[in-house]
């Protein structure tokens, strides 16, 4: 059954920008078949990816991951998931092609739809907004692996994490890492420019990030311009996948 929730951050009288968020769990027993093919629906970027991926449950996850953002974006565009296509902008810090991930050929009317994606264990959580947008689940890091990252952090955050319980720890840290991760993929930049270079336990100057409602054991967030006030509408079920087009028969010479 689908729980649908909404809400707004918009003071009254103010514009807001409809935002979806979709955190979607992979379905059991969804499997692959074991160095089977790649789904023909993929492209070469994520045949190449899919290979790169050594145990079965990544590959798997991907899978899922790529087929659930095909499946919001068909439907947010009136087309079938599999003609769904994509290119990387370039990155804001290198001009390399591994920037944000954009729609290939959106049609006329969806030149403005933004979008972001991110998997963790067997969960997907996608945003679509006309806005730039950015998101991130993560599912709860053990206090050993804390413990790994947290001299990389901000030393502001490095304080704002310190003497917690490990309970706490865990939760707070996987809260803090996805606001990060947000930030890195709404601006297009990698983790790599926002690690300890940006305190997130603040809002970050020209962007909103906010905290989403996540399943046990997970965190996530997204992060937008902070001159949009959103409007979001929450999803935990994919939408039916828009039906393929169906091929015309070739007329009949008489
Ligand atoms: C982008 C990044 C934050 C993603 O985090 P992650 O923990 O690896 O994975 P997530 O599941 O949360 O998100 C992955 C999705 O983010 C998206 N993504 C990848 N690069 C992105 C970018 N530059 N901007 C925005 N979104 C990006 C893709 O949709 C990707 O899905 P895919 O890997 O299945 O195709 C992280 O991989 C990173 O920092 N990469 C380094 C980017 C880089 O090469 N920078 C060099 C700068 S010169």
């Amino acid at each position: 059954m689908t729980h649908d929730l909404k809400w707004s951050d918009a003071p009254p009288g103010e514009v807001r920008d409809p935002v979806g968020i979709w955190i979607v769990r992979a379905p059991a027993g969804q499997h692959l078949s074991d160095g089977g093919p790649p789904p023909d629906w993929f492209d070469e970027r994520e045949r190449r990816r899919l290979a790169s991926i050594p145990q079965p449950a990544g590959r798997e996850a991907y899978v899922f991951a790529h087929w659930a953002l095909r499946s919001v974006l068909g439907s947010s565009l009136g087309c079938s998931p599999r003609s769904v296509g994509f290119l990387r902008q370039p990155c804001p810090g290198c001009g390399g092609a591994h920037g944000r991930p954009a729609i290939r050929d959106p049609g006329p009317d969806s030149e403005a739809l933004e979008f972001s994606m991110s998997h963790s264990g067997d969960h997907v959580a996608i945003g679509v907004a006309e806005a730039t947008i950015g998101i991130d689940i993560e599912s709860w890091p053990t206090p050993e692996s804390v413990a790994g990252y947290l001299p990389f952090l901000h030393p502001k955050e490095q304080q704002w994490l310190g003497g917690r319980p490990d309970d706490e720890l865990v939760r707070d840290f996987a809260r803090l890492w996805t606001r990060k991760e947000a930030m890195a993929k709404a601006t297009g930049q990698g983790m790599a420019a926002i690690m300890n270079r940006l305190d997130l336990t603040n809002q970050p100057l020209g962007w909103r990030v906010r905290q989403l409602l996540a399943p046990p054991g997970y965190e996530a967030s997204f992060a937008v311009p902070a001159s949009v006030h959103v409007d979001v509408t929450m999803h935990d079920e994919l939408p039916e996948p828009m039906p393929e087009p169906v091929a015309m028969p070739e007329p009949v010479q008489v």
